[in-house]
């Protein structure tokens, strides 16, 4: 049995990004619409969605449980460094994607609010930073499983090796999201608890809503933006359907590990990432945390 290594001093530094997306073609990923198109519409949660979990864990991180661990408040320091730039860089991309006259990408950045304040119906039940912080916790741990099939899949990345920004770019999203996958987490953890009472029906609640509002929202932007090319026809639904729902799916291949979520002792460093992660660090050349 592999035992589980301690993180709790686990560190991992912001890296300052900036792609340049000026050989990005229309159809980067594996010249194909549809899955460039899901590609896009993924990205054009980001912007939103990564600031709403820099909000919700900045919200909370005075709060005495908490405040004196030094710890963990370098982990959030980290984490608020890093989810500030993917969503500064897949606003870049998706800007990007935009001058090829999918103007309503930028709807679906603002859209992206909309869909989070659906979270607010919960307001009877909890304070509305416990809220905030389980949707994180919930939309991290649905960002790191995915994380990881990418990471593991050789074939999905030969898909987007077209594009070499393109694959450096999800790639070391990838990557950090794996580095950071605990943090929210053990901010939950640390103030509510996790595995009983409303902190633990909060969690579940929170991983029900936001799978159901990622995955709805994210299909109704690929069909607009493949609307925009006049390509909703199936055959381009059914390459979406196969590279991420079919039977080696990203998805479908991730259904065990996003069920652990629901076991009351569940914590995201149960599933062992280090040697993953390492190999990727080294792989692209991402720097390492240098004590300062
Ligand atoms: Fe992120
Ligand atoms: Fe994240």
């Amino acid at each position: 049995m592999t035992s589980i290594p301690d993180l709790s001093r686990n560190r991992f530094p912001v890296r300052r990004m900036d792609f340049d997306f000026a050989e990005t073609k229309q159809y980067w990923f594996n010249n194909d619409a549809g899955l460039t198109h899901f590609m896009t519409a993924l990205s054009a949660l980001f912007p939103v969605g990564e600031r709403f979990f820099v909000d919700s864990v900045r919200a909370v991180r005075k709060n005495p449980k908490i405040a004196d661990n030094v710890d963990l408040q370098a982990q959030i320091s980290a984490f608020i460094g890093q989810e500030a730039m993917h969503s500064k860089e897949h606003h870049a991309l998706n800007m990007h994607a935009s001058e090829f006259g999918y103007k309503d990408i930028e709807w679906m950045e603002a859209f992206t609010a909309t869909v989070l304040s659906a979270r607010k119906i919960l307001t009877p039940f909890a304070p509305i930073e416990m809220i905030d912080l389980a949707a994180t916790c919930a939309l991290e741990h649905f960002t790191a499983l995915l994380a990881e099939q990418v990471l593991n899949n050789p074939k999905f990345q030969s898909m987007m090796a077209g594009d070499p920004v393109m694959l450096k770019l999800w790639l070391w999203h990838c990557v950090e999201e794996t580095e950071h996958k605990a943090v929210a987490y053990d901010v939950y953890k640390n103030i509510y608890g996790t595995d009983k009472g409303s902190a633990y029906v909060l969690r579940i609640v929170g991983i029900l809503m936001a799978t159901t509002l990622i995955l709805g929202t994210q299909s109704y932007f690929t069909a607009r933006l493949l609307q925009k090319d006049g390509k909703l026809a199936p055959k381009y639904w059914l390459k979406v359907a196969n590279t991420f729902y079919g039977i080696n799916g990203l998805f479908i291949k991730a259904i065990p590990h996003f069920l652990d979520y629901f076991k009351p002792s569940f914590h995201p460093n149960d599933h062992n990432t280090i040697r993953l992660l390492s190999d990727w660090k080294r792989n692209l050349s991402l720097s390492e945390y240098k004590p300062s």
